[in-house]
């Protein structure tokens, strides 16, 4: 194995996601099998500009396997959009002769790294992981699939007090501009309905939707709507106004990004953050560590970049047949 990386940072970055820590854990636990020092960077990039490295051995990630959060801390950095915050960062790498990093991270933390690596020929393998499957080039992001079957389970929950007082809910998911949290969510949870970013629609339409279904018998509905997808109380205001059923809001939030990761997520974690340290100790950097039909798949950032990944509208009709 071509081994000039004799020390690497790991941070973790942007929104958390369940599964960090068990890429925390394989990243660590990787770089000290093939003997190689690893520094933990606290709070993504802004602890990287202000010097908050610890030292990680083989126990300081035990136990943290199936923890959600990040034992590494995370935080949004706008200051890393100047250059000069980066080049401080930059120092504190070489200060401490930190040859390359792994960065734990989403779409913003993707087009960081590609930037910093960049500017400084640094070598950077970055993991995805948000609860928004936003990530081109991967299947997969870390966290995705916890975030779908929190957002599943609660869901389920509203059904029970939504037929048992026979009303509409409008439930709104987290996934920011984009709709693959809420694709997933309708279609596993029998939704009549899903609002998504990436999809004109029409309340006229939704409307009469909701109204052949009551003509059909139905009793109580579930729209589900990304956070992306308007105006969530103007939505429900207007279904309110024009439909002849009670209407009530529920907002899941933030509970999406907690909780033990699924096996899934796990999984997905320990193959990225093992595979993230093995391509830098083979001189592969710049990479994003994908994954495709279960298999790691690295792709360069730059290319991953230039990429939109596309939502899969199929998914759209097949709910709306099957909640019929
Ligand atoms: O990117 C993850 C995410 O949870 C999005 O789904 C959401 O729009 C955003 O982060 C919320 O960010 P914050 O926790 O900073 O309010």
């Amino acid at each position: 194995m071509k081994n000039k990386v004799k020390s690497i940072g790991i941070l973790t970055t942007g929104g958390d996601a369940p599964g960090m820590n068990t890429a925390i854990r394989a990243a660590v636990r990787m770089a000290l099998h093939h003997k190689i020092k690893v520094w933990g960077i606290e709070r993504g990039w802004y602890g990287l500009i202000n010097g908050l490295f610890v030292e990680m051995d083989s126990r300081s990630v035990s136990g943290i396997i199936n923890k959600g959060g990040t034992i590494l801390y995370t935080r949004r950095c706008p200051e890393f959009h100047d250059k000069k915050e980066r080049a401080k960062a930059f120092k504190e790498l070489q200060h401490r002769n930190i040859d390359a990093l792994v960065v734990i991270g989403g779409n913003g933390s993707l087009s960081a790294a590609g930037v910093f690596s960049n500017e400084f020929n640094l070598p950077i393998n970055v993991i995805p992981a948000s609860i928004d499957n936003d990530i081109p080039c991967t299947d997969y992001t870390i966290g995705y699939d916890t975030a779908v079957n929190t957002a599943l389970d609660s869901i389920d929950k509203i059904r029970d007090t939504a037929t048992s007082h026979e009303r509409l809910f409008v439930v709104q998911v987290m996934g920011r501009e984009n709709g693959f949290i809420a694709l997933d969510v309708a279609l596993a949870s029998g939704a009549e309905a899903v609002l998504i970013p990436e999809k004109k629609y029409s309340l006229n339409v939704l409307v009469k939707t909701i109204k052949r279904g009551q003509a059909k018998g139905k009793e109580s509905f579930i729209i589900v709507a990304a956070e992306g997808a308007g105006d969530i109380n103007h939505i429900t205001n207007y279904l309110s106004k024009e439909l002849n059923i009670e209407v009530r809001l529920s907002i899941l939030g933030h509970v999406q990004r907690g909780g033990s990761p699924t096996a899934f997520s796990r999984e997905l974690a320990c193959k990225m953050g093992g595979a993230a340290v093995e391509l830098l100790l083979k001189g592969k950097a710049g990479l994003l560590i994908g994954v495709h039909s279960d298999r790691v798949k690295p792709c360069r950032i730059n290319q991953v970049l230039k990429t939109k990944k596309r939502i899969d509208s199929e998914q759209l009709r097949l709910t709306s047949i099957l909640s019929s």
